[in-house]
């Protein structure tokens, strides 16, 4: 059966953080049960487009999933379940924030079949969770994550973000030193992105925000990479590194042009050689303005997009004499791989390479 997999995206946030370009609303709890209610719909009218299909991941992602009622994404696995077809190993992952995670949550979760977490911890030190606005403090984080394992969760990923204001060497070596200790499956390791519109994006247009240079970012970078591989956390992506066997899946088969269908406001579908969203926009949604922007993909376009997703991956793409740029690239028998010149430049090599 031809593989599918879904996300979920969930818009809520209790406040938003300075870095964040993530569509999400503050302050809806008020708009939480027409928008369930119209996720279940959709959930029901898409599962009837892809009846022949098996679903090999779901994604719940946000916003701040945990904010909302577990009764909620209950619901939704459930009624998932219940009209998609779905794979015996299927991967579910959810994202929390560590402030809301409940242990009667994180039971029921568990109880609906969800066997992933991913964290978003961002940094361990408490003046830095401090500096992003974070709204806990690394010993509270631990305890969540105590939970996490106690409840029996045993596919656990934690976020980090590196390169923000005031952000040094030594407490992006601490951080990776602490997190490492925790038995964790998983790490993604973010380079800030200053997006327009939010507060640092702001801030940096005023010329007050008071980043690392671009040298001491790259230095963070390339410590991660090597530091990380020497604990036993191989990078598969240009950010993410996992124990051998503990990839996340609905990434993965992302990043290999696998179809996904994205469900809730502002969620993107790529799905039969069609791309498509929802719009950002919870009341637009709520009044079933759906797969907005429809538009086939060109097969020139699908080349180029799956060059450029599969050269994320450490495993690279298939050797192509064309397309190869030796500064930036190394082969590895029949495959073309960035190396960390190439990684640093990624944006730079698809560039020159479309
Ligand atoms: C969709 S976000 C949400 C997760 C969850 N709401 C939280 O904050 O813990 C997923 C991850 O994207 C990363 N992220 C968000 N904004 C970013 C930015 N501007 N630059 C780099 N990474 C970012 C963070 O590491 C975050 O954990
Ligand atoms: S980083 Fe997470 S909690 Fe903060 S605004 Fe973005 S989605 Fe919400």
């Amino acid at each position: 059966m031809t593989p599918l997999n879904l996300y979920i995206h969930i818009p809520f946030c209790f406040a938003k953080c300075p870095y964040c370009a993530f569509f999400s609303c503050t302050n809806c709890d008020d708009t939480y049960e027409e928008y369930f209610k119209t996720l279940n719909k959709e959930i029901l009218t898409k599962s009837n487009l892809y009846k022949n299909r098996e679903i090999q991941t779901i994604y719940i992602g946000g916003g701040t999933p945990n904010l909302v009622p577990h009764k909620y994404i209950v619901e939704c696995i459930e009624n998932i379940k219940k009209n998609f077809q779905l794979s015996k190993d299927i991967e579910i992952t959810i994202e929390q924030y560590p402030q809301y995670i409940t242990k009667e949550s994180l039971e029921t979760y568990k109880t609906v079949g969800i066997n992933r977490i991913s964290m978003g911890l961002q940094a361990t030190g408490n003046e830095e969770l401090q500096q992003l606005c974070r709204r806990y403090t690394y010993e509270e984080f631990i305890e969540k994550y105590q939970l996490v394992k106690k409840i029996g969760f045993n596919d656990i990923g934690i976020d980090l973000i590196f390169g923000y204001p005031n952000h040094t060497l030594d407490q992006w070596k601490q951080s990776l030193k602490l997190i490492t200790q925790l038995g964790i499956q998983h790490i993604s390791c973010y380079s800030l992105e200053v997006e327009e519109g939010t507060p640092y994006g702001k801030l940096n247009e005023q010329g007050k925000l008071h980043l690392p240079t671009e040298i001491v970012d790259r230095e963070m970078y390339h410590y991660a990479c090597e530091y990380l591989n020497e604990k036993g956390f191989k990078q598969y992506e240009i950010s993410n590194f996992a124990k051998e066997g503990y990839e996340c899946k609905h990434n993965l088969n992302f990043w290999h042009y696998q179809n996904y269908v994205g469900l809730g406001a502002g969620a993107y579908s790529r799905v039969n050689n069609t791309k498509s969203h929802n719009p950002e926009d919870i009341q637009k949604y709520i009044n079933g303005e759906w797969d907005i922007e429809k538009e086939k993909i060109k097969k020139e376009d699908e080349k180029i997009e799956r060059i450029m997703l599969g050269l994320r991956l450490n495993e690279g793409i298939k050797y192509n004499e064309k397309l190869f740029q030796k500064e930036y690239m190394t082969v590895v028998e029949d495959r073309m791989i960035l190396n960390t010149k190439g990684k640093d430049m990624y944006n730079k090599v698809m560039q020159e390479m479309v």
